[in-house]
């Protein structure tokens, strides 16, 4: 039954309004074709009011009438904000912050990870609710906590500090190992008990903020732990989960690029990956197709679920835009087109009040449906309902990896040095972004992954590089595939520390390049870089900004060079073809691209394989393929503000107008538009 159809929904929260209203809502439901809903994200007070009390009443209510009105249920189990009684009888559940302060009571995302009565009880509650509510019709998934990490990322108290020494204990073994791996004969820090080791806060290796630390080791070995112990609290209750239910998946809600937790971490223990999307801003197309891709990574590219987005605004920001007409159902196809079998809604009805009541939703607090966003929604959902299972369970064809890696997030930002104001996120997305905009599919993976399968990898700052990682980057080049990569890779082991060897480390080899010094500037001031393709005579200029390596080529030949400064003349962009000229090649990036030129190489990589696609040049179209049995699904999405002409690139039937294509034809995209192009499989030659 989940197969059948992309689920169309979203978070329900019932209790806030009378019973009659249900009524109305689920009339409003049929109205819109919504068949799922999730609940119970934030019922813990309600469903257990005291430690040894429970109360399923109003649950069970909630969960009948969706029962009754023939919906799909994901459950939530509740963990994602503690009860006031829980925090009041235990304080040891509040989490402490950064600056080391004990918190009280209040907000969500709130709980200690480490603490033994939020693990005992938050998995007791899991429990009890699987056990009441497995098997319930209709339940296509249980919904673990909500957002971990959501608040500050994390908790420093003492529980966590003792959870950090056993965590430690368990990575390193011995002292002297861990005095290796954090160096810690700087700024004499040699421990020599592991009781003197403390949570790298504000009142330890701090300053300034999270990205300030003393020992990059230390905090990233902190990260690591919290994702971990954060991670040890969705398994407490997926297990518990598991004693009533084989089956249903289980997932939690992610937020896409978020730096505190690395996902890659915890993708295992999710039977779907699931996440929220929230744009930071309105023309975010290439953001959001790398979040999309990045979740569908986390499962070696099988289909995710949005859980969350706002049909109209959302509540948090300082200034909330509404969606433009025909946004909501763009940016829904885009996750379709990227891999999404889910597009659900956080809200289905307003809030009656706390610091979401005007966040958006499918219906106001008046309910309306004879609204512009409620039209939205319906005109959606019966599109959804029209298409059924085309593309449900289809994979994105990908020839093209890019690298994610949250130990080169968190380190790189948390350097001293360089440039503090290179952002992983920031430098991923502009290589992201020109991938997109060339319309090549891209599996955006960790770099554990099987790469074998990829024609191009491209690991934009891979700043800490360990294990086998360089060897299977370099075996890509040597089987004729390529490589492209940027500053400040190859810099760090996994403990973060420096490889005593000349940068980009381990690297170096197949990039036939050593870095030999590394500058940097204000944001703002540009080295201008000279981009020349050996096969074409045009040359092209980038304004180059932030960092700039200089480099010396060790076998590698010069593509870019840089034109001002010291070093101007000398490679800002290499080339490397051990292998020789029809082997495959390494690229290295030495310096902080513009668009122009980030665009200019990528396409040059992507074109070595045949991998551009065929709207490339047509600003702000987007392209993105998912196959299955055979079928290839084109899904052309235009987020251009003005009118466009493209050149169908097959032929085919739009299974959003039922209208033929022929390959060849003038089509005309306006704003917004999309076409779902099931291509006609190609003519066998006669
Ligand atoms: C998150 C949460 C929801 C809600 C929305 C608002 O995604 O999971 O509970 O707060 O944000 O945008
Ligand atoms: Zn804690």
């Amino acid at each position: 039954m989940i197969d059948s159809k992309i689920l169309y929904g979203g978070d329900y929260n019932p209790e806030q309004w009378p019973r009659a209203v249900w009524e109305q809502d689920y009339a409003a439901f049929d109205l819109a074709s919504i068949d799922t809903v999730t609940l119970n994200v934030f019922s813990w007070a309600t469903v257990q009011p005291g430690e040894d009390t429970y109360d399923f009443a109003q649950l069970d209510a909630v969960v009948a009438r969706a029962v009754d009105g023939g919906r799909r249920i994901v459950l939530a189990t509740s963990t994602g904000a503690l009860p006031p009684w829980l925090a009041h009888q235990h304080p040891e559940v509040e989490r402490t912050d950064f600056q080391g302060r004990r918190h009280v009571y209040g907000q969500r995302h709130n709980a200690c990870p480490s603490s033994p009565v939020y693990r005992r009880l938050s998995a007791e509650l899991a429990g009890r609710i699987a056990e009441r509510y497995a098997g319930t019709p209709g339940l296509v998934a249980w919904h673990v906590g909500n957002e971990y990490g959501g608040f500050d990322g994390g908790c420093w108290c003492d529980l966590c500090a003792a959870g950090f020494r056993n965590w430690l204990c368990e990575r390193y073994g011995t002292l002297a190992r861990l005095n290796d791996a954090w160096n810690a004969t700087f700024w004499s820090h040699t421990f020599t008990d592991w009781d003197q080791i403390v949570p790298p806060n504000m009142l330890s290796e701090h300053w300034r903020g999270p990205d300030h630390t003393a020992f990059q080791g230390i905090t990233l070995d902190y990260r690591r732990f919290m994702s971990d112990a954060m991670l040890a609290n969705y398994r407490d209750e997926k297990m518990r989960i598991r004693e009533h239910d084989a089956t249903t998946p289980v997932t939690t809600n992610f937020m896409g690029m978020f730096r505190p937790i690395d996902y890659h971490r915890w993708a295992a223990d999710l039977d779907v990956a699931s996440w929220d999307n929230y744009p930071p801003g309105q023309r975010e197309h290439a953001r959001m197709a790398l979040a999309h891709d990045l979740m569908r990574g986390l499962k070696d590219g099988a289909p995710f679920w949005v859980m969350e987005q706002t049909p109209t605004i959302t509540a948090s920001r300082d200034v909330n835009p509404v969606k433009r007409p025909g946004v909501l159902r763009l940016w829904s196809w885009q996750a379709i087109a990227h891999g999404a079998d889910a597009v659900l809604y956080f809200q289905m009805r307003q809030s009656r009040g706390a610091c979401e009541k005007y966040h958006g939703a499918v219906l106001d607090h008046a309910g309306r449906t004879d609204t512009r966003s409620f039209r939205e929604v319906a005109g959606l959902g019966a599109e959804l309902a029209a298409l059924g299972d085309a593309v449900v369970g289809a994979r994105t064809p990908a020839r093209v990896a890019l690298l994610f890696d949250w130990d080169s997030w968190w380190t790189a930002e948390m350097t001293d040095g360089f440039n503090r104001h290179v952002k992983y996120p920031a430098v991923v997305l502009a290589y992201y972004r020109a991938l997109w905009s060339a319309g090549t599919q891209v599996d955006v993976v960790p770099v554990t992954a099987d790469l074998s399968r990829y024609d191009v990898v491209v690991a934009p700052l891979l700043h800490v590089l360990g294990g086998d990682v360089a060897e299977r980057l370099e075996a890509v080049v040597r089987r004729g595939g390529s490589l492209l990569t940027t500053f400040w890779s190859g810099r760090a082991d996994e403990d973060a520390n420096a490889y005593l060897m000349d940068a980009p480390g381990p690297l170096g080899r197949v990039l036939g390049v050593r870095v030999e010094e590394t500058d940097s500037a204000e944001p703002g001031v540009v080295n201008p870089v000279t981009l020349r393709s050996p096969v074409e005579p045009v040359e092209t200029r980038s304004d180059a900004t932030l960092v700039f390596e200089v480099l010396v080529p060790e076998g590698a030949e010069v593509i870019g060079t840089y034109g001002a400064e010291f070093y101007a003349g000398t490679p800002a962009v290499t080339r490397h073809r051990p292998d020789g000229p029809d082997g495959g090649a390494a690229w290295y990036v030495a310096t902080g691209l513009d668009d122009v030129g980030v665009d200019w190489v990528v396409r040059r990589v992507l074109d070595g394989h045949g991998l551009v696609g065929p709207y490339a040049d047509v600003p702000d179209v987007e392209l993105a393929v998912r196959s299955k049995d055979g079928v290839r699904f084109a899904f052309v999405l235009s987020h251009s503000t003005e009118p466009v002409e493209v050149t169908a690139h097959a032929s085919g039937v739009d299974l959003l107008t039922g209208r033929g294509v022929r390959q060849g034809e003038a089509l005309v995209l306006n704003p917004t538009d999309v076409l779902l192009l099931r291509e006609d499989a190609p003519e066998e030659p006669a």
